[in-house]
């Protein structure tokens, strides 16, 4: 009964099986080993079109550094008021922005809606020396709350951000999550709908740390190495970090490791539906929300189920969290077994 988080899972057995191939004798560090070097090309392959990668191993420096890359220090980064680089990042995205300003605005299941968007560029100043410059506005996909926004949505909120000489940034933590479940290709739900950066994911999908930062102008790449570098995020022996990503990708693993967490996540719906606990949003992702009393949850944690409470201040219309009832978080991974929906819906009929 582990929902805790997809980081809860181990490694994916091939993902592990690459890194000990990669300890295979000798490779030059920071980078210029042979798997980094043809691991730009492969990003390249999958989203059809040049990018700039720079590897990472924490979903935290992906995002701060791709950030601090776009916008300047007196620039400021719209994003959704949940999103984790605003709640769970511990400032790291105004750290190694220099004091860049997050501006966070409100929205149903962790989503900036066009219109919440279109309303702060009008309210937000913009140039001259008093106030921070929109420069950036930073979707997270799949959201926080397992949801996800549709292609047209970040087309829409894209553009506008654009016209406003802003640069558009996706928090991918979830990025193959989200990519099964709409499907499309990777090249569909980024660079063509206007995205300009995306932190790509692969810890939560299996990787045991390995995040990649992707401008999709590699003209981009100018002072992003020194950046990481003095970011203290350019490792060392760069060419385990590179065997990760590059066993996630081979033969569709990281589509494959998704749709499966996917699934058990709907698995896990549908039976908590069916003993009167349905999810509060959509299941778009790997995640569900639900509303429990709080007795069950006492009960299901004395009895050994490992899961999150949740705040939030985007639920939908008219569902509340009565004093007596606790939100809570249900992820699931690629390391889910089908017959984990059944035992946790054991526990809350023995609860
Ligand atoms: C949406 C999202 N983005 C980024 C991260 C950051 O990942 P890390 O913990 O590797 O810094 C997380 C981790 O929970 C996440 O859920």
């Amino acid at each position: 009964m582990h929902f805790a988080s997809d980081n809860a899972a181990g490694i994916a057995p091939a993902i592990l099986a690459a890194i000990g191939q990669a300890n295979e004798g000798f490779a030059l560090g920071y980078g210029e080993d042979a798997i980094t070097k043809r691991l730009e090309r492969r990003f390249a392959e999958i989203f059809e079109h040049e990018v700039a990668a720079f590897l990472v191993p924490t979903g935290t420096a992906a995002n701060a550094l791709a950030l601090a890359h776009i916008a300047p220090p007196w620039g400021a980064v719209l994003c959704h008021e949940e999103c984790h680089l605003a709640v769970d990042e511990c400032g790291a995205p105004e750290f190694f922005g220099g004091g860049l300003k997050l501006i966070p605005l409100q929205g149903e299941a962790c989503k900036i809606s066009v219109a919440a968007f279109e309303a702060a560029l009008k309210r937000l100043p913009t140039g001259g020396p008093h106030h921070v410059t929109p420069a950036a506005l930073s979707l997270t996909q799949a959201t926080e709350a397992g949801t996800l926004y549709r292609p047209d949505e970040i087309s829409r909120l894209a553009a506008l951000a654009h016209a406003d000489k802003m640069l558009v940034h996706v928090d991918g933590a979830r990025f193959a999550n989200a990519l099964v479940r709409q499907k499309l290709s990777p090249a569909a739900a980024t660079w063509k709908l206007g995205v300009d950066v995306l932190s790509f994911g692969a810890t939560k999908g299996g990787a045991l740390a390995a995040e990649a930062v992707l401008f999709f102008d590699p003209m981009r790449r100018a002072g992003m190495a020194e950046r990481r570098k003095r970011g203290g995020h350019l490792l060392s022996k760069h060419r385990f970090i590179a065997a990760q990503i590059e066993a996630y990708l081979a033969d569709d693993l990281w589509l494959t490791l998704a749709r499966h967490a996917n699934t058990m996540a709907d698995r896990l719906a549908e039976r908590l539906a069916a003993v009167g606990y349905p999810p509060v949003w959509p299941v778009e992702a790997n995640e569900v929300f639900a509303k429990f009393p709080r007795a069950l949850d006492r009960r299901l944690k004395q009895a050994g189920a490992s899961y999150h409470p949740w705040q939030t201040n985007g639920l939908p219309a008219g569902v509340m969290i009565a004093p007596d009832e606790v939100l809570v978080r249900l992820v699931a991974s690629f390391a889910t077994r089908a017959e984990d929906a059944e035992e946790f819906v054991e526990a809350i009929r023995g609860a």
